[in-house]
């Protein structure tokens, strides 16, 4: 299997995340950077307010190539119940035409919302969530976790070999 994970993070929590599940599945994992300024209290208000209004950014890298890819997950935090805007640039810039798409993230509340909004952009743009997961709130170790439950119950039922 040939898969890809690109994620986003502010603070650390989804990298973590990534990084775990890109060894579990024995592929690559890359971090996009959002150029806009995040840090500090006034950024972080306008980062949810981005996020509210679904704005895109200047990211970096500003796509990756998927071609020959079977799998892409894709991670990133929740702000303000939505995804972050540097994922809903990259999810733009994208090509996921046919392939199989995991989303994942981390959320100190229900990422329903976000899940849905990421589940449409990537069928508009001819993608299929084919799994999600997401970490709340917690440690290090519970994240781990959260990461080796998804791919054990991901490996049963998946036709990919990894
Ligand atoms: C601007 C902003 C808005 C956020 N809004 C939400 C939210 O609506 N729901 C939620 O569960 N967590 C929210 N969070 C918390 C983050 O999703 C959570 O801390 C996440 O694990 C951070 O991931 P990171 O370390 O990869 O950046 C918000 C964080 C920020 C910075």
């Amino acid at each position: 299997m040939t898969g890809v994970v690109a994620y986003y993070t502010r603070t650390g929590k989804t990298r973590f995340v990534a990084q775990r599940l890109a060894k579990a599945l024995g592929c690559r994992a890359l971090e996009i950077s959002d150029l806009k300024k995040r840090m500090g209290l006034i950024a972080y208000l306008k980062a949810a307010r981005d996020a509210r209004g679904k704005k895109r950014t200047e990211i970096e890298p500003k796509t990756i190539d998927t071609t020959g890819c079977d799998l892409i997950c894709l991670g990133t935090p929740v702000w303000w119940s939505n995804p972050t805007p540097a994922m809903m640039t990259l999810l733009d810039n994208l090509d996921v035409k046919g392939k199989d798409v995991v989303i994942f993230g981390t959320a100190d509340r229900s990422p329903e919302r976000t899940i849905d909004i990421l589940r449409k952009r990537v069928e508009e743009k001819g993608g299929t969530i084919v799994e999600s997961f997401f970490c709340l709130k917690g440690s290090d170790e519970e994240r781990m976790k959260v990461v080796e439950d998804f791919v054990d119950r991901f490996r049963k039922q998946s036709r990919l070999h990894f």
